[in-house]
């Protein structure tokens, strides 16, 4: 069992390079207040953080944002990333690539690409994304392919494009994907505030999951389908992280260090920074990443449970979101005092099919404001 004094390496970096995004997709996971924390690491600053961090042991490097194309450096970090024996990972929307960029990353060594695209149809993607971006998206999709990647896509589903599905998987089909990955909107930073006019309902979700497996079955072998319930549907939490400070350790554009992309919200953390300390005293002293780590936090019914080294408790920033304190059972539990309060929740905002509050698209604007509004 792992206790708070013994924790393993942390495995999967993620370089959260810019909070820059041409696109502004009104589920993004970046924080509301993104726009207070403009400063970014350098160049240098970065390849600080990937030697540090693959000396302790990290494997798996995924470069992500905002959009990391935005970072003219992205190149020479691939190149670092390689030459430290990193597997890396582009997680992008394509929209800052050109044929010319693709080969460039695969010289440099990088070894996946991901492509995000908000819908099938090209009406629906501009519109959610705040840009005209559908056909250079299908382009780069090609692109990725032609230099020899696997076509890895990714569709975020919510109430606007899962009764899609169908149509998302022939579009992969048409583009010979090898994997898809349909995730339904996970409700943080963005997606939260959307929450109420992103949630789709449970018939839709059912009717999708039906799909998506009628799909898997068809094309077995030939293009990987993975189909993410939303997990306030669930009556089991998700292994967040795989338990906090455990292998995830997130750095964000400013160099601070987080246990998960959404620690900000937890009251209470100090969250440390790469400017200041070790990666290595980041993630076995720092008080924030001992917080939750191995099983000593829970209260009950998670400490009791024998399912607590399946699962963690799920969520902290889920735990806070939903009851207030962060150190509580995720209530997507149902042994958790609170899952009845959610399942109310959620079947409130199913019940509101057309809601009167329009979608707050990411974008700096926004987040500037609602800062102004909670400050
Ligand atoms: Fe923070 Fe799950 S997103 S612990």
């Amino acid at each position: 069992m792992q206790t708070p004094e013994r924790a393993g390496p942390p495995l999967w970096l993620l370089a959260e390079l810019t909070y820059s995004c041409p696109l502004q997709c009104p589920y993004c996971s970046n924080p509301l207040d993104m726009a207070d924390h403009k400063t970014e690491l350098t160049t240098e600053e970065w390849i600080k953080v990937l030697r540090d961090a693959r000396k302790m042991g990290a494997t798996q490097l995924g470069f992500s944002g905002g959009e990391p194309l935005v970072r003219k450096d992205l190149e020479i970090l691939i190149a670092e990333a390689r030459s430290l024996g990193y597997y890396t990972n582009l997680i992008t929307s394509g929209v800052g690539m050109d044929e010319a960029r693709v080969k460039a990353f695969r010289e440099a060594g990088l070894d996946h690409i991901q492509v995000s695209f908000q819908a099938s149809s090209e009406e629906l993607n501009n519109f959610l994304c705040g840009s005209d971006s559908f056909q250079h998206k299908l382009e780069m999709a090609r692109q990725v392919k032609a230099q020899g990647y696997p076509m890895v896509l990714n569709f975020v589903l919510h109430r606007h494009n899962i009764d899609d599905v169908a149509a998302i998987l022939e579009l992969s089909k048409a583009l010979e994907a090898d994997y898809v990955e349909l995730a339904t909107t996970q409700y943080y930073g963005w997606a939260k505030h959307n929450q109420n006019n992103l949630m789709p309902t449970r018939e839709q979700v059912k009717s999708a999951e039906a799909i998506a497996h009628q799909y898997q079955k068809d094309l077995e072998g030939q293009m990987r389908i993975l189909y993410v319930v939303p997990d306030y549907f669930e009556d089991r939490p998700k292994p967040c992280m795989n338990g906090w400070g455990s292998i995830f350790l997130t750095i964000a554009p400013d160099g601070t260090a987080l246990p998960c992309h959404s620690a900000r919200i937890i009251p209470g953390l100090e969250l440390p920074n790469v400017k200041q300390q070790s990666v290595d005293w980041i993630w076995h002293e720092s008080p924030d990443f001992k917080k939750f780590r191995g099983f000593e936090w829970m209260k009950e019914p998670c400490r009791s449970c024998d399912e607590k080294e399946k699962d963690f408790g799920g969520c902290r920033c889920q735990a806070l979101m939903l009851t207030g304190d962060a150190s509580n059972t995720d209530p997507v539990c149902d042994k958790s005092p609170q899952h009845d309060a959610l399942l109310a929740q959620v079947a409130e905002i199913e019940a509101q099919q057309v809601t009167e509050q329009p979608l707050v698209f990411r974008n700096m604007r926004e987040s500037k404001k609602l800062s102004r509004q909670t400050n």
